[in-house]
């Protein structure tokens, strides 16, 4: 089964060609950062206007790489949610309306399903059961995933996500967007031992997370430091510090409480190479593994979603008469296919 992927919940236009025995035939990405960046964060009406222009000259991009014909092609997947409701209709519409044409079925994939099981297109994946965490723009939660479709939210935020609280450090300290490359690169520069910021929820049983206040801190210790490069830079290494060290201690707590003892890291957050030397670290004390996508395929993409519904189509789902788009939806509203 041969079929095409669409990501459009935020700010990158993503197709991709997934074929069931071939495996990953071609992807193409668009990113609209720099079409955001004079504004500090996705403006979501753009967003919108500029997937209607991307879209359908990236899948002639794909569809040509892939040395496929649309004739060839046995379904079509897309991003249904969560994320922006104007930009989920455009590649929605465009999914349907391609299966439509083609008569191909069609399937709405969660976006959240493809950054989890994007690490199975890796040449070794992780095998079911396994820990994810998700850490993206929108979303930190650690999930127990025991097989397609069959997930168990551990912990949530309880406020902004991790990719949130990058973005919005990096703009306090006026680094730009997105954050959280920045911080990573200045955070390189940083003094490890001058400053200390707050491990948040660490000292409480629980797997939920807040991210919320380290910002405050970040702008804080700004202020009162003083404006620096140098300042910058050791502020940008405490609160990266802060927040891979959060992270490690609920990951730990989550392989021991579930005893399961393989962990996906995915979402924009996981292409941070610090937080992968800091998870490596704690999987060797607790002789677990961790699992990535590519670096590429950590922040949005088009594979993934071309991935999970290749599983959820070749398992028979398929998408009804219509199509619609679900700006929020939880993932432990999903069902095995
Ligand atoms: O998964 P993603 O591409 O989009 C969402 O679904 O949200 O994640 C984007 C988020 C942004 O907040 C961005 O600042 C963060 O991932 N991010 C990083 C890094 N690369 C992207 N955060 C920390 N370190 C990075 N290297
Ligand atoms: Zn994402």
């Amino acid at each position: 089964m041969r079929i095409i992927g669409i990501e459009t919940s935020c700010d990158e236009t993503g197709v991709a060609v997934y074929d069931s025995e071939q495996g990953l035939l071609s992807h193409a990405l668009y990113s609209q950062v720099e079409l955001h960046a004079e504004y500090g964060g996705v403006v979501p009406e753009l967003a919108s206007r500029d997937h209607v222009r991307k879209i359908l000259p990236l899948l002639d991009n794909v569809l040509s790489q892939a040395k496929t014909a649309r004739s060839e092609i046995d379904g079509i997947a897309y991003t249904e949610g969560p994320g922006l409701v104007g930009a989920l209709l455009v590649g929605a519409a465009v999914g349907r309306s391609l299966a439509w044409a083609l008569g191909v079925p069609h399937v709405g994939v969660h976006h959240m399903e493809g950054h989890l099981l994007a690490p199975m297109l890796e040449e070794t994946p992780p095998e079911f059961p396994f820990i994810a965490l998700l850490v993206s723009g929108g979303h930190t939660m650690l999930v127990e995933v025991s097989g397609v479709g069959q997930y168990q939210i551990l912990g949530d935020t309880l406020d902004d996500a991790v990719g949130e609280a990058f973005d919005k450090t990096a703009k306090l300290l006026d680094l730009g967007y997105p954050g959280g490359p920045a911080i990573e690169k200045l955070a390189e520069l940083g003094d490890p031992d001058r400053l200390t910021f707050p491990r948040p929820m660490v000292n409480r049983p629980g797997l939920e997370f807040s991210f919320s206040g380290l910002k405050t801190f970040a702008l804080n210790t700004w202020q009162e430091l003083g404006d620096s490069e140098k300042n910058k830079a050791d502020i940008s290494r405490a609160f990266q510090d802060a927040v891979l060290e959060t992270l490690a201690i609920k990951c730990k707590r989550a392989i021991q409480q579930t005893g399961v003892k393989r962990l996906v890291l995915a979402g924009g957050v996981s292409a941070n190479k610090a937080l992968r030397a800091r998870m490596q670290r704690m999987v060797e004390k607790e002789q677990a593994e961790v699992f990535y996508p590519r670096m590429e395929f950590c922040t949005d993409n088009g594979a993934m979603i071309a991935f999970a519904g290749h599983l959820r189509l070749l398992a028979g789902e398929r998408g009804g008469e219509g199509f619609k788009a679900q700006p929020r939806w939880s993932l432990e509203d999903l069902v095995a296919p």
